[in-house]
């Protein structure tokens, strides 16, 4: 391949290999996730589409497995062994999401089905109690749907109002904006960690600390953000923190809500049903404690096994690594994706995660994303689950590649020889 041993030098800041990950390093990571070693339409697969999900290495698959092959029973119901078993991986499943998130308790960590239903619970609890008619929740113009429609519906439902802080042409938050926005009737700011469409990283430690100046807590919408940097809760002192499992290597429908636990116990419960009561009589029920509040009815077992097993996977490579690695992949994409003629990137913030967003002159994104797929490219076409930001740049969606610390620089090669095949196809 054209750049074979070239790649890490690319990036201007170059990480030693203890710091980011080398050419050998991925080769064996690569063998771990079994989906990658196949072919589409007679090419191998070059999967490029991380952001929407994430492939899952052998581990969180035996994990799975173990479970439902071994462990099969319902958690803290059963005095049997099985049950004992499968309850001791769960309960341990929240101290690996509590370690990792840097929480003070594990009983700040609540399971959902993912990040979406994070949000959606902090909207249907906390946001009914406390915001009323007349109030409002900030939100940024590059939140994905997950991060909008909750709190149009609460905003609804109370006669609030949504507010949109706005961003750049480049994609990047105007923080003077955000911080005019924060006003004494703001009642919640809900912001991502980093936009799924674009790849902005935002500066969320400084928007906690100015929404915080002014009594405003806040729920970060980290879905893109914990696979790829190290995300500290307690650091970053925010009030919520949102993610899902199965862009993390987890499985898919899992998730997980962190809140502080003076928020979570003031809030009233979410759903209805077993494991979230203490006691139950026809004329009063009394709750659970935390987390089990949260949480009725049987979990998601396997899914909170299978999560617990993606996170020591991540843990044992080290975030700070990944981070470095997919860097290098973004800058390299960037530097050869950006001079193909008719191409433009959508989305190009100075603080940017590992995906390229782009538009062809004349090109619809889905065509130009079949056009890939044939070659073996696997990139999302669309709006991304992100209609106002694709309306904010006049578009009806782009082409987006996003990136893992398992592509390699050859990959991005295949991606770029792609997009060129999909410029002859279309006679661009
Ligand atoms: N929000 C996911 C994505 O960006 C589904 O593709």
């Amino acid at each position: 391949m054209a750049i074979t041993g070239l790649p890490l030098a690319v990036h201007p800041t170059s990480a030693s290999s203890s710091e980011t990950l080398t050419s050998a390093d991925v080769a064996r990571i690569r063998q771990d996730f079994p989906a990658l070693h196949q072919m589409v339409h007679g090419q191998p697969l070059v999967y490029l589409d991380n952001a929407a999900t994430s492939q899952k290495p052998r581990s969180v698959l035996d994990a799975i497995d173990h479970y439902y092959a071994e462990d099969c029973a319902n958690v803290h119901r059963g005095v049997h062994l099985l049950s004992q078993r499968a309850s001791d991986s769960f309960d341990a499943a929240r101290q690996k999401v509590q370690r990792f998130l840097g929480a003070a308790h594990s009983k700040e960590i609540i399971f959902t089905r993912g990040a979406t239903e994070s949000i959606n619970l902090v909207a249907a609890t906390y946001g009914r109690k406390n915001i009323c008619a007349g109030d409002e929740v900030l939100i940024t113009a590059m939140e994905h749907h997950s991060n909008i429609v909750p709190w149009q519906m609460l905003c609804d439902e109370k006669g609030a109002t949504l507010r949109v802080a706005p961003i750049t042409t480049s994609g990047e938050l105007i923080i003077e904006e955000f911080e005019r926005l924060l006003t004494p009737r703001t009642k919640l700011a809900a912001i991502s960690h980093i936009s799924n469409a674009l790849g902005t990283v935002n500066p969320i430690a400084h928007m906690i600390e100015m929404a915080h100046r002014k009594n405003v807590p806040v729920l970060v919408d980290g879905a893109q953000a914990v696979p790829h940097a190290a995300v500290n809760v307690q650091a970053l002192d925010c009030d919520f923190y949102a993610f899902s499992g199965h862009k993390l290597y987890g499985p898919t429908g899992i998730g997980v809500l962190y809140g502080k636990a003076k928020l979570l116990e003031a809030m009233p419960p979410y759903q209805g049903g077993g494991d979230m009561i203490r006691t139950v009589s026809f004329t009063k029920t009394t709750y659970n404690s935390l987390p089990y509040k949260f949480e009725a009815g049987t979990p998601d077992i396997a899914g909170v096994i299978g999560l617990g097993a993606a996170i020591d996977y991540v843990n044992a490579i080290g975030l700070d690594r990944i981070a470095a690695y997919e860097h290098q992949l973004l800058e390299y994409a960037t530097q050869r994706v950006s001079p193909l003629p008719g191409l433009r990137i959508i989305g190009t913030a100075r603080e940017k995660a590992g995906l390229v967003s782009f538009v062809m002159d004349g090109v619809h994104p889905h065509d130009l994303g079949t056009i890939m797929d044939r070659q073996g490219v696997a990139v999302r076409a669309g709006h991304h689950c992100a209609m106002p930001v694709m309306e904010l740049f006049g578009l009806a969606g782009t082409t987006r590649a996003s990136f893992a610390f398992y592509n390699t620089l050859e990959e991005v090669d295949t991606l770029v020889a792609a997009i060129q095949k999909a410029r002859e196809v279309f006679g661009q």
